[in-house]
């Protein structure tokens, strides 16, 4: 065969294989806050590890910021297979039917990330994720963001501060109660609208892990911050579960492989991301932030803690006394 027919065959070989070269397959993962988030980040990196794992077989399409669809949106997408993979907040599962995950909203229950972890990497988290599958959702892993503080227009020193403002909460029950508390008005809203019924005045405050406050400028129409600490704010990795399982077992078992790699980035970057926004607020000038002394903290327990006790009918006495349990937690020792 003449040396330019032998291209052309090799060439028509190359061209077909590429036509018949399987399609990746999609993994829309749609999230709320921004790319630059311990969230954000680590969506980003199981994006990075799934192409990698499956050899380009999979592609993970991470939509951040919104920009697909908001908190509540984005669970009727996942259910109806729009999208396959989301992270919501735990305290996003109450409208779902899954109302033990408001264990996690309870002021107060974790006192730093060692007691968070020994819940969402204990028999707790495990029994968590079952509640989910009969709603054809399956959760693969928890990630970590931080502990939220309360922001304001007026400063906040102690609960009556608060008293009668309106403050922004993500949909969960344990948090309109926790608000209440305070003698002050919750108002479910979802993540996107925040920052603009800050500024406009619709809502006089909220609450947030440092990162998310900063990341969608939140400071910048908020006079006050205090590092009250006072709850944790973190995820559900969770898939459409007739995708995850449809799934071919060799590719199931490398994504699996990279969430749990993506779960061990997430988790190492969490605190950090959270205190380096925190240096950045300071930095910006734009808020006051406020470090309680340990009598105001103590004045802020007193007034959330009793929400455990309320909120026993809806989450369950059994988990919130095995959460009580894996960390040691007293709650009438405060
Ligand atoms: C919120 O709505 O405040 C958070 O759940 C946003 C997020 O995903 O961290």
């Amino acid at each position: 065969m003449k040396l330019s027919k032998l291209l052309a065959a090799l060439f028509v070989g190359v061209l077909s294989l590429s036509v018949h070269a399987e399609e990746p397959i999609i993994i829309k993962f749609s999230h709320v806050v921004a790319s630059e988030t311990p969230k954000g980040k680590a969506a980003e990196y199981f994006a990075k590890k799934a192409a990698e794992l499956t050899h380009g077989k999979v592609r993970v399409e991470v939509h951040a910021n919104s920009t697909l669809y908001k908190d509540k949106e984005e669970m009727e997408a996942l259910q109806l297979g729009a999208v396959q993979m989301l992270a919501p907040s735990l305290a996003k599962f109450g409208p779902l039917g899954a109302k033990e995950f408001e264990v996690f909203d309870l002021p107060f229950i974790f006192r730093n990330y060692d007691d968070l972890h020994k819940v969402t990497a204990g028999p707790v988290g495990v029994q968590l994720f079952t509640k989910l599958e009969p709603k054809g959702i399956m959760g693969l892993a928890y990630w970590d963001n931080g502990f939220k503080s309360f922001s304001a227009n007026t400063p906040i020193k102690l609960p009556a501060d608060l008293k009668g403002k309106k403050l922004r909460i993500q949909s969960s029950k344990v948090l309109e109660e926790e608000i209440r508390a305070l003698g002050a008005l919750p108002q479910v809203m979802a993540f996107s609208e925040v920052y603009q019924a800050l500024q406009t005045g619709v809502v006089d405050g909220t609450e947030n892990p440092i990162s998310n406050l900063y990341t969608q400028k939140m400071h910048e129409v908020q006079k006050y911050l205090t590092i009250t600490d006072h709850g944790y704010l973190g995820y559900a990795v969770i898939v459409n579960k007739k995708f995850w399982t449809g799934l071919p077992d060799d590719i199931r078992k490398q994504l699996a492989e990279a969430m749990r790699q993506a779960t061990d980035y997430a988790n190492q970057i969490a605190k950090a991301e959270n205190d380096q926004a925190l240096d950045l607020v300071r930095k910006s000038g734009k808020t006051t932030v406020y470090e309680p002394s340990p009598e105001e903290r103590l004045a802020f327990k007193k007034a959330l803690v009793p929400v455990h006790k309320k909120m026993e009918e809806r989450i369950g006495k059994d988990i919130i006394e095995s959460v009580y349990k894996a960390t040691d937690f007293n709650p009438n020792a405060l």
